[in-house]
């Protein structure tokens, strides 16, 4: 793999000249997602700024224009009338000041009357490298771009570590008060999450406190993008902790995890009910952020990156990478989170074809699963070996899904196998394949396992257990992908 250096990865983008010779042939890949939101050139990875205002969904991603690398990052804004349909709108907010000399990282959006208002992090590194995050904000201006407030909201604490970053917004009627949420990690290398409160949102923030989350004050090194949601009644605490493994996961150190529980925002205690439980089984997806202003207290929205930290993907060769995974709408059922894809996919169905035909790259499967054990292949070869295998165990209610038997093998270093452990038998399985991605949904949601996927031209097979009904759409593609800057 290319190796870059500082400078390389640091660059400014001052010109469109300077990416158009990528993006054509970022353009050319066959591994273009047609239905996901994905970097125009180089690298994507946290959603940011996601809400919805005056009947326009806002999203930006993480984006490093130069290639496959974390770098110097933008926003790079998209926006969608219904979470499907996304047209590029250029880039969002540009490190282009002192707080955010070496990147704007990552943050969120709140609609308020006929302002939309961002919140991120300036990352301001010295001459020697030393880092001072602020937090900053930013407002949609009438071109339809982000224009920045001169200062930062403000600065880092210096009783907890330079990682402090990723400020989620939201109002809390209680109180009437707005939160910042802010990923942390305290002066001994734990997670935690700072709590900042104001009753304006461009003035008046004081930190309020660190989240007292009972059980979980030694639980990774660092949580990035914490966020709470409170839905029918229940609130829900989503988060990223990294720099440690958990079990069940593999050799990875990144992970998505959510609580559910109560948030006492007078006492800032978020005291769990049940064990914490991953967000997603699969191999990739990270950084989840909920969108404000959904305005239905039953439901959240949801997106993430599908990709991890400190992995790296085959078309990195082609110089870029990563996807946001499909919206999903999250709702609270049983004490757990049940997740299923915004309604607004279901318009993208095109004819039904027959069990028999290759794949389409991107399609949706719909699977209903007889009782006992069960299996499925994807992307398995003419000869029908190969593929993406996942082995349901009746009696363990286990799904194991393996991903070694795929030509294009990656990130081999964190595993290639995982289990996506169910609640209730599986009895049906919906999935989600675009030309890198597979999302699949177990039992309307219960469980849910993302992942990227590389198939070759070949790997076009579906094989499936007998006794077991599918039907399978061709989708439309939903993303323009245009030259937007
Ligand atoms: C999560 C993260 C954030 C940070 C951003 C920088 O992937 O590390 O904590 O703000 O990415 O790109």
């Amino acid at each position: 793999m290319k190796e870059w250096t500082r400078e390389e990865r640091y660059r400014e983008l001052r010109q469109p000249e300077e990416i158009l010779d990528l993006y054509r042939r970022n353009q050319a890949s066959p591994y273009r997602q047609r239905y996901h939101v994905q970097p125009m050139t180089g690298l994507s990875s946290d959603p940011n700024g996601f809400a919805l205002h005056k009947g326009v969904w806002h999203l930006c991603y993480q984006w490093c224009p130069w290639g496959a690398v974390h770098g110097l990052k933008y926003w790079y804004h998209v926006t969608s009338p219904d979470l499907v349909h996304w047209e590029n709108a250029g880039i969002g907010l540009k490190p282009d000041c002192f707080y955010d000399n070496r990147g704007v990282h990552s943050g969120s959006a709140i609609s308020k009357g006929d302002d939309l208002v961002f919140f991120y992090t300036g990352n301001h590194r010295d001459d020697d490298w030393v880092r001072t995050p602020y937090t900053c904000a930013a407002v949609l201006g009438a071109d339809g771009r982000p224009v920045k407030i001169p200062k930062p909201l403000f600065g880092p604490r210096d009783d907890y570590s330079e990682h402090q970053r990723d400020p989620k917004v939201v109002w809390n009627e209680e109180t009437g008060k707005y939160y910042i949420f802010i990923g942390a990690q305290t002066l001994d290398l734990c997670g935690c999450v700072l709590v900042y409160e104001s009753s304006e949102l461009l003035s008046g923030w004081r930190f309020a406190g660190q989240l007292k989350v009972p059980g979980y004050e030694r639980f990774g090194g660092m949580w990035e993008c914490p966020y709470i949601v409170n839905i029918s009644g229940q609130d829900v605490l989503i988060f990223s902790p990294q720099y440690t493994k958990l079990p069940g996961r593999g050799e990875s150190t990144n992970h998505n995890v959510y609580l559910i529980g109560q948030m006492d925002y007078r006492t800032l205690t978020f005291t769990p009910q049940g064990p914490y439980r991953h967000l997603d089984y699969g191999f990739d997806f990270y950084a989840a952020q909920g969108a404000a202003n959904v305005g239905d207290p039953d439901k959240a929205i949801l997106i993430a990156w599908i990709g991890l930290p400190d992995n790296h993907y085959p078309t990195a060769e082609e110089d870029w990478e990563g996807s946001m995974s499909l919206p999903r709408e999250l709702r609270v059922k049983n004490g757990r989170l049940v997740q299923t894809p915004v309604a607004a996919v279901r318009e993208l169905r095109q004819a039904e074809i027959g069990p028999g035909a290759d794949l389409p790259e991107s399609c949706e499967i719909e699977l209903s699963v007889p009782e006992g054990d069960f299996d499925l292949a994807l992307f398995t070869r003419p000869d029908g070996t190969g593929g993406m295998t996942l082995h349901y165990d009746a009696e363990s209610r286990v799904c194991h899904i393996d991903r070694t038997g795929l030509e294009k093998r990656f990130n081999e270093q964190v595993g290639e196998a995982l289990d996506m452990p169910l609640e209730h038998p599986l009895g049906a399985l919906s999935i989600f394949i675009d030309r890198s991605s597979c999302e699949i949904f177990a039992n309307d949601g219960e469980a849910t396992f993302t992942t990227h996927v590389y198939p070759t031209g070949e790997e076009r097979g579906c094989r499936v257990s007998a006794g077991a009904g599918i039907r399978i759409w061709p989708l439309a593609a939903s993303v323009t992908d245009k030259f937007v800057l």
